[in-house]
């Protein structure tokens, strides 16, 4: 999958929260990253029975990338198909981003309307705890 816009990455971001598995709560969440070279990883929310064990879209983007043998983030849209507003990242997931993505990293929340919101990553966790302690 590859983006060479902000819309298309929006866009893969929508059709990966088509396939969220939210039974639960009925929120669907997809999330894309889009890489140096234009290639994109996706994610979907994952709901499980036991509720905590619930993996957010912009985790498991992140997971699926990782696994591939990537890395090297540039940036993450996120859209959230049942909410009725801009959906930023949950603070565990903030936590995750900021693991791979670098602090000027720039994160979309999308609405429905096509409007976006991109936020840097360093406005999104400030103080971001142990952030040089183990580079
Ligand atoms: N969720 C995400 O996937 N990303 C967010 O940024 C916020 C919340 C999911 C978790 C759960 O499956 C559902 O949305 C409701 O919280």
């Amino acid at each position: 999958m590859v983006a060479g816009s902000l819309q298309e990455l929006v866009q893969l971001a929508r059709v990966a929260a088509q396939n969220a598995y939210a039974p639960y709560s009925h929120f669907r969440v997809g999330a894309a990253i889009l890489c140096k070279d234009g290639s994109v990883f996706v994610g979907s929310n994952v709901e499980n029975r036991s509720f905590g064990l619930t993996i957010c879209a912009e985790r498991s983007a992140i997971v699926a990338a990782v696994a591939q043998g990537r890395r090297d983030f540039v940036d993450m849209a996120i859209i959230g198909l049942d909410a009725d507003d801009p959906l930023p990242p949950c603070g565990a997931c903030r936590q995750v981003i900021t693991e791979f993505f670098l602090p000027e990293a720039c994160i979309h929340f999308a609405g429905l309307d096509g409007k976006v919101k991109s936020v840097k990553l360093s406005e999104l966790l400030p103080y971001d705890s142990l952030h040089d302690q183990f580079r």
